[in-house]
């Protein structure tokens, strides 16, 4: 579905990205872990085809996207949905209007059939009744589940999310951990990046861990809480990390 093979990616220069190899199965949540600065975000886009590697492969459904021209991508960008962190709603544009602009965009669906599907996604979110508030009268949490009725709306059954619980309060995380949950019962493939380990162990059939730009593991969650290995140990557990080695996983004193 996903396969990236000895990615690296350079940005400025800085190398965000080295010797990144790893896969998504159809179906599969696959959740990127990794402190701040550690690349994460970079990786999705890149699967988006939003950064060129200087190396390396990213194949989706097998045709190797790197290879693509700018005019080729949006075919490939159309299989997949983006939950953004700040959720990137238009805040002059109703719900209704966030939820399916895209579908509106590309002019394959009736009016009626996109309103069906723009209702049917809020009401997967719960939020079926907020379909005419405008962004500014929904709280974060709400704002967060109108992202993720965008992302249905599409019909892509790739959804990718970069922190999807930031700023929430455990609850409105729980609920979005939930969603997730089902969504994965009708079979998205999902890729979801997150600083919640919570929701990780909650979610993930694997996990891939990242540091400085490298994969310093990839395995099951259960794989990932019986490792022993300090570096992970500081990641799952901070309080055992001296002052100093936080600093650096902070990425307060880069290399
Ligand atoms: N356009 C850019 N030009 C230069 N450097 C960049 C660019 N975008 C990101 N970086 C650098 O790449 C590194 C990885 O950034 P990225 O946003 O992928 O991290 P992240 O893991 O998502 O972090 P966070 O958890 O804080 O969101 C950072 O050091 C960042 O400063
Ligand atoms: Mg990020």
């Amino acid at each position: 579905m996903i396969r990236l093979d000895a990615v690296d990616v350079t940005l400025g220069d800085r190398k965000v990205l080295e010797r990144i190899t790893f896969h998504v199965e159809p179906g599969e949540t696959k959740v990127i872990l990794g402190g701040s600065g550690s690349g994460k975000t970079t990786l999705l886009r890149l699967i988006l085809g939003l950064h060129k590697p200087d190396r390396g492969s990213v194949r989706i459904e097998d045709e190797d996207i790197t290879r693509l021209s700018e005019q080729a991508l949006p075919r490939i960008r159309r299989k997949m949905a983006m939950v953004f962190q700040s959720a990137a709603l238009f805040d002059s544009l109703p719900v209704r209007e966030n939820v399916g602009y895209r579908l509106w965009e590309q002019g394959a669906l009736s009016d009626d059939d996109i309103e069906r599907r723009v209702r049917q996604s809020l009401q997967f979110v719960g939020l079926e009744d907020a379909i005419d508030n405008m962004p500014a009268d929904l709280s974060g949490g709400m704002r967060k589940r109108v992202g993720i009725a965008r992302a249905l709306a599409s019909g892509a059954r790739v959804i990718l999310y970069d922190e999807p619980t930031a700023g929430l309060d455990p609850i409105n995380a729980y609920a979005i951990g939930h969603l997730l949950l089902q969504l994965k019962a009708k079979g998205v493939t999902q890729v979801v990046v997150t600083h919640d380990l919570d929701l990780a162990f909650r979610i993930a059939d694997r996990v891939v861990l990242l540091h400085k730009g490298q994969v310093m593991f990839q395995g099951t969650p259960q794989e990932l809480a019986g490792r022993r290995d300090p570096e992970i140990r500081g990641f799952l557990d901070p309080s055992t990390l001296s002052t100093e080695e936080r600093d650096t996983y902070a990425g307060r004193h880069s290399d």
